[in-house]
């Protein structure tokens, strides 16, 4: 899979996107048009990035299921409340998109995502839960199945927590960043497998805080063998 050429999205997914800016679905409660979608750039991107038949999985639900579904991807959303999948299966169905091949599941991501065996995934998209360490933990949990080349999408990384993990992302050389959106990022995966592994397999990740510290205490152990040296 390459992103390097943006792909012109197939007419039925191009006609999703228009329909959504037009007549958006009525999914999230309180949200000014109805959904707190992702931005367009970034449903752009999923649209340009994604082939029928790709495995994909993404936490939070709304306008990105719907390009995901018109995509025509195995695809599986994990959401907060059963009403949202509904309010999106009736959206698709009255714009012809099909659903069948689409597992809505309802339920907070940190029950659902552990007991989820998706087998291994082409695309990624975390937008679930924004609170630490929610985002954090969706992308352990479902990033852990993301294929050699797979792509990663991080959703509202102007908030504390998406931003925390799009930064741990950046140091990481295991994870290649292919676009920066508006307020989105996306990263190919290099390698595969768990993601279970201790800080020491991590030392390229030293948040500054840390590295004056180690620093601090290196000087302070410089100074005390010069003063021993000196004073004997
Ligand atoms: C910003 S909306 C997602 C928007 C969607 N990506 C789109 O393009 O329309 C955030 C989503 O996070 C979901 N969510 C909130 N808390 C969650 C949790 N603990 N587990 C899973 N999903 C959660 C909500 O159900 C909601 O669908």
């Amino acid at each position: 899979m390459s992103t390097s050429q943006p792909a012109t999205p197939a007419p039925a997914v191009h006609a999703a996107l228009e329909a959504l800016g037009a007549d958006p679905p009525q999914v999230h409660e309180g949200a000014p048009h109805g959904v707190w979608a992702a931005a367009q750039d970034c449903l752009e991107f999923l649209a340009e990035v994604l082939v029928p038949g790709m495995r994909t999985l993404e936490t939070g639900c709304g306008a990105s299921t719907v390009v995901f579904a018109a995509s025509e991807c195995r695809h599986t959303a994990v959401f907060l409340e059963v009403h949202e999948g509904e309010a999106v299966q009736r959206w698709c169905a009255q714009h012809d998109i099909d659903t069948t091949v689409v597992d809505f599941r309802a339920g907070s991501s940190s029950q659902v995502l552990p007991a989820l065996a998706p087998g291994d995934l082409d695309v990624v998209m975390v937008d679930g839960c924004h609170g630490f360490p929610f985002p954090q933990l969706d992308w352990y949990y479902a990033a852990a199945n993301l294929v050699d080349g797979g792509i990663l999408v991080v959703d509202d990384t102007q908030l504390p927590a998406p931003y925390e993990l799009r930064r741990y992302l950046e140091a990481d050389p295991r994870w290649s960043r292919v676009r920066v959106g508006s307020q989105w990022v996306a990263f190919r995966r290099v390698g595969s497998g768990s993601l279970d592994e201790e800080w020491t397999s991590q030392q390229f990740f030293q948040p500054t805080a840390l590295r004056v510290k180690a620093l601090e205490r290196k000087a302070r152990a410089a100074v005390g063998r010069l003063r021993r040296r000196i004073g004997g």
